[in-house]
């Protein structure tokens, strides 16, 4: 029995494997290049069954075809467990309720583990992961808060803590926690996440695009998955102060550009970014059917609804309708069997949106709007971030104005307006919605104020 770096309990007599073990749950908090250090423990000892469970949870987390190696793993970590100890048969149960996609059991197993080994923040971190999925933000902040007291002298535990507070809207300790984070540790890139999120949320956008790019060389060390990421985050902030060419610059070389392009995530930060470009209006020229001819292994995937719905409108938009039309009736029959607990969310939320997102791929503006409406207050139960299904609402939005539903679109817009009061293009559709609803006050403030702020970020453009 050997110790790791926590001073948790390893069941091997093998120093390697606690190395890797080590590397592992740092590579796994930093969101590093090198997860799969995680070999080297089991091979150095293939009877220990955390090693194999966390190797399985390496593989669970590539997902794809990378699932049926998680099973051999797994299976190898559950036939070493009599020799386990508590937290360690704790995990493998947790990541083979992963495996299961029984996303409660698992969260239950990983809150278990918090209790009673505080100290365990890969477990943490599986956990937060799992809350996200499931929309469920006080949990990740929760698990956060109640074992912050046993990692105050781990930096990564601030970032961790800083992302639940961001997600249950308490910005401002989010955004101290996350600065500590990254005092701390440079590369902490977890933490500028977090940071990233309240200043997209605040509307803070040039001390978002000079903080991000200070930090982005640590970037070259993150898994290429958050590479991409955290440039669309950065991207962002260039979308809202208009800077279109470097927006589709990033994407080419930042993001799509340099994706593993058969990755589901990476092909969502690239579907992410293009649906906003074209929101903004701009040409985004053959770049939707270039990434849409690599979307055919996701079309039974169904790792989480909140994808599901990016991935379907690329097909719709990129000219593959069969595929489309496929992974809609593939998402009905998943609906139909999946875990009850995850049900409602499938059949009443993820399909239906999944409809609306098609119907406003094609331009079908009425429909896009009865199907999004009536699931945009339960969307966060299908995953993602705030700031990644704030898509949903601005999809939403443009189909209202397209259809020139303009009262409802002006209360969709000053609900925005009354949260980032400084977007260019928010104040552009307050404008023309007030004038086509006769109010030519209110109209001449918004694009007066359109006008000065387009002005003031034009200048940022020159500058940075
Ligand atoms: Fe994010």
């Amino acid at each position: 029995m050997v110790k790791d770096l926590s001073g948790l309990e390893i069941t091997t007599d093998s120093s390697a494997v606690v190395d890797a073990i080590n590397s592992f749950v740092d590579q796994l908090l930093c969101v590093g290049n090198n997860a799969q250090v995680i070999l080297k423990a089991v091979e150095a000892d293939p009877t220990c069954a955390i090693a194999n469970a966390q190797v399985a949870a390496f593989y669970l987390f590539a997902g794809g075809v990378a699932l049926t190696q998680a099973t051999s793993y797994l299976n190898a970590a559950k036939s070493y467990l009599k020799r386990a100890n508590d937290r360690e048969k704790l995990y493998v149960a947790a990541i083979e309720a992963w495996a299961n996609r029984d996303i409660a059991q698992a969260i239950a197993h990983h809150e278990a583990i918090a209790i009673a080994f505080p100290r365990d923040l890969a477990s943490v971190h599986l956990a937060q992961y799992h809350y996200r999925n499931s929309g469920n933000s006080q949990g990740m902040l929760r698990i956060a808060e109640k074992v912050f007291a046993a990692n105050r002298d781990n930096p990564y535990m601030y970032g961790m803590l800083a992302f639940g507070l961001e997600e249950c809207h308490r910005l401002k300790e989010a955004e101290d926690y996350g600065r500590i984070a990254i005092a701390l540790k440079r590369d902490n890139r977890w933490a500028h996440h977090a940071v990233a999120h309240v200043l997209e949320t605040q509307g803070r956008l040039e001390e978002g695009i000079t903080l991000m790019e200070s930090l982005s060389d640590t970037w070259e060390y993150g898994s290429s998955v958050f590479y991409g990421h955290l440039w669309w985050h950065t991207s962002l902030y260039y979308l809202d102060i208009e800077n279109f060419a470097k927006v589709l610059e990033i994407y080419d070389t930042r993001i799509w550009g340099r994706a593993k392009k058969d990755n589901g995530r990476e092909q969502i930060n690239a579907i992410a970014l293009l649906l906003r470009l074209e929101l903004r209006g701009v040409d985004v020229g053959s770049r939707w059917q270039e990434l849409a001819a690599y979307l055919q292994p996701r079309l039974h995937e169904h790792v989480l609804a909140f994808l599901d719905l990016q991935y379907i409108y690329a097909l719709a938009r990129g000219g593959k309708d069969d595929w489309a039309a496929q992974m809609l009736e593939s998402m009905q029959t998943h609906a139909e069997k999946v875990l009850p607990y995850a049900r409602r969310t499938w059949v009443e939320v993820g399909v239906p949106a999944a409809r609306g997102m098609i119907a406003y791929a094609r331009g079908d503006w009425k429909s896009a709007i009865a199907q999004l409406e009536p699931v945009l207050p339960d969307l966060y139960s299908t995953g993602g971030s705030h700031a990644q299904r704030d898509l949903f609402e601005q999809i939403y939005l443009d189909a209202l104005i397209r259809d020139r539903q303009y009262h409802k679109a002006l209360n969709v817009l000053e609900k925005r307006n009354a949260a980032r009061g400084n977007i260019p293009a928010i104040q552009r559709e307050l404008a023309n919605t007030y004038s086509q609803l006769g109010h030519i006050d209110e109209a001449h403030q918004a694009s007066q104020l359109a006008l000065e702020l387009s002005q003031r970020y034009q200048k940022v453009e020159q500058t940075v």
